[in-house]
């Protein structure tokens, strides 16, 4: 087991719904980890406002601004102004979100691994709305030259340090000639400083298709925020539910990782929800803070109870409860 040199202040934001419940199952399993981690716990989210009058307390965000990293696990209806405004405001604008065959998942094929690399702070979400006549809305979506170049070269970057030989872009510039126009030219530009890197580029929606019909042939996409975030839950569906995939926002000075799931109300205090994308994303602040020998025993664990598939929960077509497959991970470790 490992133990870490470095002390880490790590903010804890469980959220609503089952984001308390994976949060509390991935809390339990890194404290056994001999970690020197001290947890700074902040609210958010539904239950938040109702309390407090506000999503997202001026607290929260200071709690997120003076520690090293923050886990997150969902915010119910308020999501926009929480998990949105927090990667606005922390300015993190790398969203990461691996898509990987985990075994007896499910997945409609083997060996898929790809990670989707998605704009963070501009793109739709930016959610400008505004009503123009009786009867219609506008929204406006901004692309910028900074903005996308950052992300592509972060692209590039992570297909080089992580052996990845292909980045592909996904765009609809054939339509959005002069926003996603300019996304794929910049692309093209910043490929040109990764000679060593394959690059292809597709419309979003051929990218739906081919998701689906050669998903093994994707390594590293880079996208538009509203594109990545469509893409992410079908990268989900493809390898086994929303359960499973995790994410990092990364920013300059500042990263937060969360379940790319929400609240989900439906199955919320029931204790069926599956708390491994919670701990996938545990994992990836792990890696972040350099901590990659408690990584690779958490992930070693997970892959374990995965492997012997009889601790699932019912999203996986087990029987097993949020609770019985954290101790099993947690008998791995
Ligand atoms: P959702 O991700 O909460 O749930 C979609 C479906 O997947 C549901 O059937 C749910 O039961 C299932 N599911 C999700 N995570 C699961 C897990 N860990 N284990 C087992 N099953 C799981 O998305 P939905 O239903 O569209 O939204 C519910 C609420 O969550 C909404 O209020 C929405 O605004 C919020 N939301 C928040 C996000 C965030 O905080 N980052 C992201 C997405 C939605
Ligand atoms: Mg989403």
């Amino acid at each position: 087991m490992n133990t870490s040199k470095n002390n880490y202040q790590i903010a804890v934001i469980p959220g609503d719904g089952i984001g308390k419940e994976v949060m509390e199952a991935t809390i339990s399993v890194l404290d056994k980890l001999n970690l020197n981690f001290n947890y700074v716990y902040g609210e958010a989210g539904d239950e938040c406002l109702k309390e407090n009058g506000t999503a997202l307390p001026e607290k929260t965000l200071e709690i997120i601004k003076n520690s090293d990293a923050c886990l997150f696990g969902a915010a119910g209806e308020t999501a926009a102004d929480v998990i949105v405004k927090i990667r606005q405001e922390m300015k993190m604008f790398a969203n990461l979100r691996p898509v990987k065959t985990y075994p007896n998942t499910n997945s409609l094929f083997d060996n898929i691994d790809f990670m989707i690399v998605r704009e963070n702070t501009e793109g739709m979400y930016i959610a400008d709305e505004e009503s123009y006549t009786d009867d219609g809305a506008i929204a406006r979506r901004i692309i910028t030259k900074n903005a996308e170049k950052r992300i592509i070269d972060y692209a590039f970057k992570y297909a080089k340090k992580n052996n990845k030989s292909k980045v592909t872009a996904v765009h609809k510039a054939n339509v959005l000639k002069k926003t996603d126009g300019l996304f794929k030219e910049i692309f093209y530009e910043v490929a040109k400083n990764y000679p060593e890197i394959a690059t292809e580029d597709f419309y979003v929606d051929a990218t739906a298709m081919y998701l689906i019909t050669q998903p093994q042939n994707f390594e590293v996409i880079v996208t538009t925020n509203l594109f990545g975030d469509i893409l992410s839950d079908e990268g989900a569906g493809l390898v086994g539910g929303l359960g499973l995939i995790p994410s990092a926002n990364i920013g300059e000075d500042a990263a937060l990782f969360e379940p790319v799931h929400g609240s989900a109300p439906d199955i919320a205090g029931q204790n069926k929800a599956n708390p491994i994308a919670m701990m996938l994303s545990a994992i990836m602040m792990l890696r972040y803070l350099g901590e990659n020998e408690a990584a690779d025993t958490f992930d070693n664990a997970i892959l374990n109870v995965l492997s012997d598939a009889d601790k699932l929960t019912s999203d996986l077509g087990g029987s097993a409860t949020t609770l019985e497959l954290t101790n099993e991970i947690i008998k791995k470790l």
